[in-house]
């Protein structure tokens, strides 16, 4: 007996206009939004970031790691080399306008902006716009090579892989925040596109020889990112931008730092300087880790924003202590989760010393790196069920990133 024959034909496609799909502009202009919520860019279903609080936005500092072993003298010249050819290119000044002006009523921008002693808004979206550009990339190198590694060795990735991706994604979400004010020319996206070029395939090359270096170089990149923010919000503030003194937040970064619907563009500029300096933090916490052996403290929990705005990373003992006191809490053998809980590093050396080996985790033995007494907070991200994963095994009572 024949089978039945088998209809093999594809299905009838859509008319064109019809695909869902999203151009390098954003949704299809053919979609309807409101009779499709898939048709379109916008919406809550789109990626999203915590919302800071004032305070949290206030505390973000400018600070600077002073480089310590040669590869961080190294990647600390780097980033100023390339700061001041950036600066020089691009027009940038950051003069110190005298408070006189500043007082007088209207300030005197346009007579500012013909001394080139302030920035237009123009330049400073070229600026961000060719900054994030470039910034979106090493997280995503980084996160592709340890994702490579994990498979090639067939070895778990102690939870690097998604810290570093989530840092691509941000900040491929500041650009196309800033996409909303402005599109920019032909002249910046062939800038985009070289300089991508080059900066992927330098960075790749240099993380597969000195991933240490390459984190100290984004840490020390994001501390300029953290200077340069900075500086944009004062000039907003001072009304040396005043295109932007009270221009609403786009709608794409509404939904992603879930604002309140009257939030402002400079509103959205302390959230980006805030997550710029949460990249600062992370990034110099993961350079002073061992690359092949410890896992990613800020796997499954976060430092509270303020010591994120204010401290250049944790030592390798502090991530040890936060750590512990992430397992502790997840666990629920301390305090509920979500609480602040503060405790010196001395505490977390001998508790590092006194925990379990755990040989799949293989946060080994500690060494000793800093004297300086320092404060761990810890707000967890994803508290997990009672009762459900976090044990790795019966002898390593550690949360189990992979
Ligand atoms: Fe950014
Ligand atoms: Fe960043």
């Amino acid at each position: 007996m024949k089978p039945a024959k088998v209809d093999v034909q594809p299905a009838e496609r859509p008319a064109m206009e019809n695909w869902l799909w999203v151009s390098g502009h954003g949704a299809h202009p053919a979609r309807d939004a409101q009779a499709d919520p898939l048709a379109s860019s916008q919406g809550s279903w789109t990626l999203t970031q915590p919302m800071y609080s004032a305070k949290e936005l206030d505390s973000v500092k400018v600070v600077d790691r002073p480089p310590e072993t040669v590869g961080d003298k190294l990647a600390h010249g780097v980033v100023k080399l390339l700061r001041r050819s950036f600066d020089f290119f691009t027009g940038y000044v950051a003069k110190e306008i005298p408070k006189e002006v500043l007082e007088q009523k209207p300030i005197p921008v346009a007579e500012l902006r013909a001394k080139r002693d302030i920035l237009t808004d123009k330049q400073w979206l070229l600026r961000i716009i060719l900054l994030e550009s470039i910034a979106g990339v090493p997280g995503m190198v980084a996160g592709t090579l340890r994702h490579l590694r994990s498979l090639r060795l067939m070895r778990r990735d102690g939870g690097w892989i998604h810290t570093l991706l989530e840092e691509a994604e941000n900040e491929r979400m500041h650009l196309l925040t800033f996409l909303t004010v402005s599109q920019p020319t032909w002249l910046t996206r062939a800038l985009v596109l070289a300089a991508q070029g080059v900066f992927w395939n330098v960075f790749f090359l240099t993380y597969l020889v000195a991933p240490k270096t390459a984190h100290r170089f984004v840490g020390a990149l994001e501390e300029e990112a953290v200077r340069t923010y900075t500086h944009c919000i004062q000039d907003v503030e001072s009304g040396l931008v005043p295109e932007w003194k009270n221009k609403p937040a786009p709608q794409i970064a509404i939904d992603y730092w879930r604002m309140p619907a009257d939030a402002t563009l400079l509103d959205v500029i302390r959230a980006v300087r805030a997550d710029e300096a949460t990249h600062r933090f992370v990034n110099h916490s993961l350079a002073n880790l061992d690359q092949k052996y410890d896992f990613n403290p800020f796997a499954l929990a976060e430092a509270s924003p303020e010591i994120r705005g204010s401290v250049p990373g944790f030592t390798r003992e502090e991530s040890a202590e936060f750590a512990r006191q992430t397992q502790a809490k997840l666990l629920g053998k301390n305090e509920e989760p979500g609480k602040t809980v503060n405790r010196s590093s001395s505490s977390a050396l001998h508790l590092a010393s006194a925990a379990p080996r755990c040989p799949t985790m293989a946060w080994r033995a500690l060494r000793p790196q800093s004297n300086q007494p320092r404060t761990a907070a810890i707000r967890i991200r994803h508290p997990p069920p009672a009762g459900q994963g976090m044990k790795h095994s019966s002898a390593c009572q550690v949360p189990a990133p992979a």
